[in-house]
This record gives C-alpha cells, structure tokens and sequence, in this order.
C-alpha cells in the first residue's frame, strides 16, 4: 500500500508534492523518490527510509519545474533500496512513473522485456510497467500506456510523465485507488485525498480500467480502449486528519474494516485460474527443502502466536506433519531440539520483534530451515530466514494487530495448501479449500453488519473487570486473541482459556459479575461446548456468544448472540475473531481509551 502524488499546474511542483506524500508517509515509508520535468531532462531523485531522507536530496534540486510525481514505498517484491525505490525510469531516461499496487504477471513480462533488449534494474514487479510503455510508445503517450496497460495482470494506481510531452501527466487506474483534485489552473493525482485536501476539495475518483490525460488547464478520462468517459466532480467533506484514517476515528477502526481488502491482497496472484494451485513466490526454489521437512516448530509473540496456534491445527489437520508452537522469548533460552528436518516457522507483522528474531538466530546456529511470515518487506527477519509469505496487508498502524492476525491465517493457509501440493497430498478437496477461502473475504463484509449490535453489547460490559473468553479446537486461538485485543487497549482483564479446562479450576472465578464470550460455531465439539455454557450458565456467568447463523438452538440459552458466516474449521478463526476485535474496539472508546496507541505498549517490540 504506497502512497502517491503527481502535480501539473501554474505553481512549482517539488514543495507540492513533498508536502503532500508526508502525508502519505502511514501508507508505507521505507523508501520514498521524486520526479520532474527540467532543463530538457526528467530529474529522479530517491532515497531509502523515511521521506525526511528524500528532503535533503532534493534540497537545492528540482525547484523550477511545474510537473511531477513522488511516491512513498510500501515494499511488496523487493527490498527496499535505492534501486527499488519509485520513480521507475525507461532505458532512455525520458518515462518516468509511480506505482501503487501489486503486478501479477511481472515475471512473464520481465523475460519479455528483457528478450526485447529493456535494461530493468531493480527487483520491483512495477518497473515492467514503465519499460512496456517505453516500447509502445510512437509520440503519444496516452496510448503508449493503454497499449502496455492491456499486457499487465493485477493492482495498478499510476501517475505517469514523459520528457517529450512535458505538458501532460497521465494516470490510471485498477484496483488500487487513485484520486483526481481540480485546482485553479493545476491539477494533482493522488493514492489518497489527504495529500491535497489543502489545495483542493473538489475531486474525481478514477474507477478501475480508467486513464485520464491531465494538462494544466484540462482533464480527459477516458476507458482502456480510449472511449471518453464522463466523472462527476464530488467534493470532500473531511478534514486532513480524519482523511488518513478514511474517515475512521482510529487506525484500528479503519484496519478491521479494511480486512475484506486486505485479505484479498494476500491471495491476490497466488493461485493458478483453476484453484489448483498455491503459487507462493517466496518458496518458489524451495520445494526440495520443504519436502524434505518432517517436523515443524512456530516460533512467535503476542498475537502471531495466537496465529501459530491456528496454524498447528491447519498443519497437524491437512499436511499430518508434527507442530509445536512455542513462545520466541522461551524458544530462544531453552536449549531446544532442532533435528535436521525441523522447520522453524517464524511469525512476526513488524518483522523486527526481538525475541522472535533471537529465536531464528538460535534456530539457524542449530541448522534449522527457517520460513518467515512477515508483513514488512526487508523487515531483519524477513531477510534473515531462508523463505518466507509477505502478508501484502499494507501498513498496520493500530498498535492492537487485526488485519495482520487475519492475513497471517490466510498465508499458513496457503503454506498449507502449498506443502500438500509438493508433497502430492493434495486431492480434489484442495480445490474446494481454496474455492472456501474466496470466500472468506465477503463473509467478513457480512459481518460487519453486526457492529451496532456488537457496540450495544460493548455498552453493557464496558465496565466489566474480568470477562473471560472460552473456545475449542480451531476457536481456542481465537479466544486467546480476543482476550488479548480487550486487554491490550480497554485494560479490563481478560483471559482466554480452552472452554474444557474450565472445570479444572478457573470456573471458581465464575458469577454474575463474569461476562463469558463462548465462540461456539459449528464445528465437531459444538455440543461439548453447548455443555461448557450450561456449566458457566448455572452459576450465574452472563455468556455472549459467537455462533454458526442459523443456529437457533444457542440463542435459547446465552444473554447474546453474534452469528457469523459458515466455513471450514481451519478458516472459522478469519470469521469469529471479527466480532471480537469490534467487542474490544467499542469498549475501549467508550472507556475513553487511547485505542491506537493504548499505555505501555509499542507496535513492534524490539526489545527484550
Ligand atoms: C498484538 O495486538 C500486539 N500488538 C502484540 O501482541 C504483537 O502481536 C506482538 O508484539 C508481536 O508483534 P509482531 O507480530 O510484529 O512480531
């Protein structure tokens, strides 16, 4: 999830586009870079880390020109450097262009490229982009760009410019979002409207398959295949602070809502048309190492551990290959077992938590095969494991993980599915697997339509001391997790426990004053759990329950009900944590917490 900006108008462009992609900078900063139009040459100036980088190259340079793009970098295929850094450029230095957004076919289209004498320099999947313009190109750039467009597969927002037309700036749009502002004689393209909501409040949203030339005192949009189109002008009713959050009051809010799109993103490319297959390009050449793996050990902190669990369940369930799952900050002291098929599984959003960063090193002076899933491309342990899945999730702002937790089921799902495949394991059931978790995206929408129920029930346990969260199976790491989100930004205390230990002491805890949430879907010990709320409901526990819809038999016996959608067991957590991350949202606004950034914790834990 990058950010950008492009400008073409009456005033200089550099100030403009840097004030406006600092804006950006929560998108993605870990490489930023500028381009422009002056003295008869396209200018680029990069650099790696936060745009304050960027600033003191470009201090002293670029200030004459009235055109330009500037793009800040959420790395997804590459590390980010200084080659990989955006504007991408043409071998001729006379295209140059920004990206936001994930191109499937790159590989195909780089050996095309290539063959046909292009150059490309870096490890990004957008430099095709601008090298298939450069070979489409015969003096016109609008069509230059629809030619190369209809060889790319995938997510693409881009602004684009060219020496030789230097009064034009075109975009285009599908699947990542890109905005047009209309200013008084200028006009500025972005990835999101907080960047110029300064400058202009009146705006067009290109939809996908759209291109638009822009001048500095004209604007044409048209489809893929040059048909004009008209766009209504809307104007935006935010102001700059709500504009980064999407009009969300926090980060957090905005991250629960964005996982339909997030979890696409991370299956987005990584089947073949027909669902038969898992393409993971990270474990691509590694298909005779994991082969050859016969154990497993999830090494993890905090909510990826919570993920770790799950995906022991999916490994042990689907692939019949012995997992543990062990805290990094206990793996890494322990002394522990590695045998020569042990594959270590490291699970880290940040990609920079020490301990499970220790916990590699340990495991990789010991011999073992470590696989990273990471959020953060060029994250330490992403670079130092042997492979890994990127989650695509784009930057989680929200110090609580949501949209991280969700995505990193969906790649253990994947790594799963993969290891069946390599493995010859796989039957017609993965077809119908994969086929069940494209689904999941929508059935999370679905979900959604609960929160003003979710928020009445916030309302009547906000004040709560204790809550406890009880599950089996797939759903006892869901109510680990959702105890953790409710600890961590309400300060109530809350545990998650598997729902049959209860009988072995903690149900003393259990009274009036308990609100017990059960998730209790439809899954082989739905009744067992049944019995685990009869239990908590003698004894006077209020019980709040996440259930299968349509299962009318446990509304007769809890204070609440939250129905979500069917699925497979191994895929049910993606679904039944949903209502628990809005549980602990609500409660904790309405106890007046700071939500995004909750007391005594940090996004990434980098430190013992
Ligand atoms: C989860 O909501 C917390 N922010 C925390 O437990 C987090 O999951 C843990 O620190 C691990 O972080 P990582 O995934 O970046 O390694």
């Amino acid at each position: 999830m990058c950010g950008i900006v492009g400008y073409i108008g009456k005033n200089k462009a550099k100030s403009i586009l840097v004030a406006g992609i600092k804006k950006l900078e929560y998108r993605g900063y870990d490489s930023s870079g500028l381009a422009v139009i002056e003295d008869g040459v396209i200018l680029c100036k990069k650099a790696v880390g936060r745009i304050s980088e960027l600033e003191k190259v470009l201090d002293g340079n670029c200030d004459e020109s009235n055109i330009g793009i500037i793009h800040t970098r959420w790395a997804t295929h590459g590390a980010p450097t200084y080659k990989n850094a955006h504007p991408h450029v043409d071998c001729a230095n006379k295209i140059a262009l920004v990206h936001n957004g994930i191109i499937e076919n790159y590989n195909y289209l780089k050996t095309k490229l290539q063959k046909n004498g292009h150059i490309l320099k870096s490890e990004t999947d957008t430099e095709v982009i601008v090298h298939f313009i450069e070979s489409y190109y015969e003096g016109n750039l609008e069509d230059a760009v629809r030619n190369a467009l209809k060889e790319i597969e995938g997510a693409y927002g881009l602004a684009i410019i060219h020496l030789d037309e230097p009064e034009k700036l075109v975009a285009a749009r599908h699947g990542s979002p890109l905005i047009i502002g209309i200013g008084n004689e200028e006009y500025f393209v972005t990835s999101d409207v907080s960047a110029i909501i300064e400058y202009t409040k009146n705006v067009v949203y290109l939809d996908d398959g759209e291109l638009v030339v822009l001048t500095k005192d004209s604007m044409k949009t048209t489809d893929i295949d040059s048909l004009p189109i008209s766009k209504r002008i809307e104007e935006i009713q935010w102001d700059v602070n709500q504009v980064q959050k999407s009009g969300y009051e926090h980060f957090m809010l905005k991250e629960i809502y964005e996982q339909p799109q997030t979890l696409r993103d991370t299956m987005l490319g990584r089947f073949t048309t027909d669902n038969s297959v898992v393409r993971l390009g990270g474990l691509q050449d590694k298909c005779e190492l994991l082969r050859s793996i016969n154990r497993s050990v999830i090494v993890a902190c905090g909510t990826s551990w919570h993920a770790g669990l799950i995906g022991e369940y999916m490994l042990e369930e689907l692939m019949g290959m012995p997992v543990e799952v062990e805290y990094a900050s206990e793996f890494r002291y322990r002394d522990p077992i590695i045998e020569k098929n042990t594959m270590i599984i490291a699970i880290s959003q940040s990609g920079e938590t020490a301990d499970t960063l220790a916990a590699i090193r340990e495991a990789k002076r010991k011999g073992a095969v470590v696989l990273a899933i990471c959020n953060v491309v060029g994250s330490s342990i992403a670079r130092e494991s042997d492979c890994g899945i990127f989650l695509h999730a784009g930057p989680e702002i929200g110090v609580a993980s949501t949209k991280a937790f969700t995505s990193q089921i969906v790649s253990l799902f994947l790594l799963t599915m993969h290891l069946r495949q390599i493995s010859g394991k796989a039957t017609d059931l993965d077809k119908e697997l994969v086929k069940k978790l494209k689904e999941v995206p929508s059935q999370v929408q679905s979900i959604f339509n609960n929160d003003k129920k979710i928020k009445e029930i916030s309302r009547i346990y906000k004040d709560s001391s204790n809550i406890l969260y009880l599950g089996r199976g797939y759903n006892y790491p869901v109510a680990l997790e959702g105890a953790l989100k409710l600890k961590e930004i309400s300060y109530i205390h809350a545990e998650g426990y598997p729902a049959a230990e209860m009988k072995h002491g903690p149900i003393a805890l259990v009274d009036k004053n308990m609100p017990v949430v059960f998730i209790a879907t439809k899954d082989a010990t739905y009744s067992k759990i049944l019995s685990n709320i009869e239990e908590i409901r003698a004894r006077g526990g209020k019980v709040i329950a996440i259930a299968s819809e349509g299962d009318s038999e446990i509304s007769k016996m809890v204070e609440h009900v939250l129905y979500i959608p069917e699925t497979v067991d191994a895929l049910t957590p993606i679904l039944s944590v949903i209502p628990l991350q809005l549980l602990s949202y609500h409660m904790a606004v309405m106890r007046g917490c700071d939500v995004d950034k909750p007391r005594n914790l940090a996004k990434s834990v980098t430190v013992e």
